[in-house]
């Protein structure tokens, strides 16, 4: 959006800043919030759409990126550090080169998504792949963190969540209201507790007469807030929630129960089909990860715990250029043709 100044500037009465900070920004957050006509109609529900792919780096981690980073270099730290599944690590990574501070990212081996990779790769992060998957990451950051002069900017740190607030303050205040269900996918959890908080605060300031039930949904193999207990091998072609030990594990269940919500899993199949309506009819390019928030809205209402006439806002909260592999893997094949309008016209069978 023109003019837009970023979540910090857009909310400045609401967040709070060490004194004397300097603000660090790439002008995040105002994403669009877009009708889903066809999800729509599929549902009976309206369905609209938390664009979060439009953010600098490609994410919703941006939102709490900017404020992480803005508290790193107020308060005198010179590198920051986070375990990623990839999408921490493009916006970690992003916003250090903006502030002038170093950047060490964890990530597990080989499945972390190509254009995220590429992201830490060209905005100068050191790298660190480690044997083992995002969980083992994440303690090795903490640890490292805990004994060392980094900042940790996981969602563990609480200003990273002050940030993706904004998301639900944006939906609220274009709708003059907020969804009676938020569908979000649920990876280490941090999301899901501070969208519902933003929702919190707002109603609790009187600006929205009502909280939505927060709908949160993990991928089958890797689903451990459905399950209530942790996954040791977690596993799903969703790579960016490819998490089996949620951090804000007390807190997610927390704004399930408060928001009479639920945890529910889908399987790749079901989050495919998602991404591939997503691309195919609503014109909207996510990650397999964003997917799941639509793929588990077409499961509960097709099992009835939706109730139809609802406003629904479903976050897809990262850009599908992310995951170019999932996109061409099972594609046709594309041949090349000669310089020759009639072998287009015949390839396309046009008469
Ligand atoms: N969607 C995408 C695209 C993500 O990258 C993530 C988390 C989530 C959803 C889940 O959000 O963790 O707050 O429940 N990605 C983290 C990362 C784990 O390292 O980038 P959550």
């Amino acid at each position: 959006r023109a003019g837009w100044p970023g979540i910090i500037r857009a909310y400045a009465d609401r967040i709070e800043l060490p004194p004397g900070a300097e603000v660090v920004t790439l002008h995040e957050g105002g994403t669009p919030l877009i009708e889903a006509p066809h999800l729509s109609e599929l549902t009976g529900c309206t369905v609209y759409l938390k664009v979060e792919g439009a953010n600098p780096t490609g994410s919703f981690k941006d939102r709490g990126m900017t404020v992480a980073i803005t508290h790193a270099r107020a308060t005198g730290f010179q590198a920051v550090l986070c375990a990623s599944t990839g999408n921490t690590s493009a916006s970690a990574a992003a916003y250090a080169a903006r502030a002038g501070l170093t950047c060490a990212v964890l990530v597990p081996q080989a499945k972390i998504a190509l254009g995220k990779l590429a992201q830490a790769v060209v905005h100068g992060a050191r790298i660190l792949q480690i044997d083992g998957n995002f969980d083992d990451c994440l303690e090795l950051a903490r640890k490292t963190a805990a004994d060392h002069p980094v900042m940790l900017v996981n969602s563990v740190n609480p200003v990273r969540l002050v940030g993706q607030q904004t998301a639900a303050w944006e939906i609220c205040d274009v709708l003059g209201r907020a969804p009676d269900v938020h569908c979000l996918p649920v990876g280490n959890a941090g999301n899901i507790t501070a969208y519902w908080r933003g929702y919190g605060e707002y109603h609790t300031e009187g600006r929205i007469p009502a909280t939505p039930r927060m709908f949160g949904f993990q991928a089958a193999g890797a689903a451990p807030l459905v399950h209530g207990a942790p996954v040791r091998e977690p596993e799903t072609i969703a790579t960016a929630i490819r998490v089996g030990s949620p951090a804000s594990w007390t807190s997610a269940v927390a704004a399930k129960d408060a928001s009479a919500g639920l945890f529910e899993a889908v399987t790749d199949e079901q989050i495919l089909a998602a991404y591939r309506l997503l691309a195919e009819r609503e014109a909207v390019f996510v990650e397999p990860a964003s997917a799941t928030s639509v793929a588990g809205l077409l499961h509960t209402v097709a099992d009835g715990r939706l109730p139809a006439g609802s406003t629904v806002v479903c976050t897809v909260t990262g850009n599908g250029l992310k995951d170019p592999s999932t996109a061409l893997e099972n594609n046709i094949e594309i041949e090349p043709l000669p310089v020759d309008p009639q072998a287009v016209a015949a390839a396309l069978e046009l008469t």
